[in-house]
């Protein structure tokens, strides 16, 4: 149970696909202690499995209800009732970066917890706009995929030179 490194952009596993989880044992318990510890570690309010590098279909989200961050794993969303936002999103795997994206602001989910017993709750605001952003990790999307090109061959650049030049300093793990 530690914090885990999380992938940055580009990392090309970051478009890898998550799969469904189908075996709750302890090594998944594991992997959501990780995350668990990780979002705690950043301050960050949300997190998913493939951005420490894990393809299963978990993440942690915070509602900002006083109950700390709630684990959704294989969430499914049953219903969109209509309501819209542009919002400010930013991802632990884009450190530095911000940007609008229109989601829906009020979904049902159905997802399973830790034990694999199924649940569904009702998510508005930042809650549901977070399930959205981490399930869209699970399909291996970023939240600047529906950025301009511009703004896209910008975010580019600086990652693409960030880690050129971590790979040119002599004994840092680029990894
Ligand atoms: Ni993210």
């Amino acid at each position: 149970m530690a914090p885990r490194t999380i992938l940055e952009y580009p990392d090309p596993k970051l478009r890898l696909p998550s799969e469904p989880v189908t075996v709750f044992d302890d090594d998944l318990a594991r992997l959501v202690d990780d995350l668990l510890d990780t979002v705690r570690a950043h301050r960050a309010l949300a997190l998913s499995a493939p951005q420490i590098d894990d393809r299963r279909q978990v993440a942690v989200i915070d509602a900002g209800d006083g109950e700390g961050h709630r684990v959704y794993i294989n969430p499914d969303i049953l219903r969109k009732h209509g309501a819209f936002g542009f919002v400010q999103e930013s991802c632990l795997s884009l450190p530095g970066v911000s940007g609008n994206v229109i989601r829906d602001t009020r979904i049902r989910v159905r997802a399973q917890d830790r034990d694999g017993t199924p649940f569904e709750r009702e998510l508005v605001g930042m809650e549901a706009v977070c399930l959205q952003h981490e399930k869209d990790h699970f399909a291996g999307r970023l939240f600047i995929d529906g950025f301009s090109f511009l703004r896209r061959w910008q975010i580019d650049a600086k990652f693409r030179g960030r880690a050129k030049a971590a790979a040119a300093r002599p004994g840092v793990p680029t990894a």
